[in-house]
C-alpha cells in the first residue's frame, strides 16, 4: 500500500450512518485543512474510504454509530457518529491524540 492515511468506515449498517460518517470525515478534513498532512518528513494524504463489515459489530451495527480504523497506526474506534468527525479529524490528524472515549481497545 502506499504512504497515504486512511480511514476505513464500515457501513454495514442498515442505518446509513457509516456514509454518514465518512461524509463528515471528509468534510472535516477539507475545513480544518487535513487532507494533505506532513509526517516524519513524508507528505501523506489523507483518505476516507467505506467498506464493509469489520467484524466490530457490537461498536457498529448494534451502536448508534458506525465503526472505523484508521491506518496505518490500526487505531480502531467505534460508534462513531458524523458529530464526531471534527473531533477525530481534530485530535487524530491534526494533534497526534488518539480519541479515547471513542477508542476500542
Ligand atoms: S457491521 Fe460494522 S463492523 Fe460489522
Amino acid at each position: 500500500m502506499d504512504n497515504d492515511r486512511r480511514f476505513f468506515v464500515c457501513t454495514n449498517q442498515k442505518s446509513g450512518v457509516g456514509e454518514a460518517v465518512a461524509k463528515s470525515l471528509k468534510k472535516e478534513l477539507k475545513v480544518q485543512g487535513l487532507k494533505k498532512l506532513l509526517s516524519g518528513g513524508d507528505r501523506q494524504r489523507v483518505r476516507v474510504q467505506t467498506c464493509n463489515c469489520l467484524d466490530l459489530c457490537k461498536q457498529c451495527k448494534k451502536g448508534p454509530g458506525a465503526a472505523l480504523i484508521v491506518y496505518p497506526e490500526g487505531t480502531v474506534y467505534g460508534n462513531v457518529r458524523p458529530a464526531d468527525a471534527e473531533e477525530l479529524v481534530a485530535e487524530h490528524l491534526g494533534r497526534g491524540h488518539v480519541v479515547k472515549r471513542l477508542r476500542i481497545d
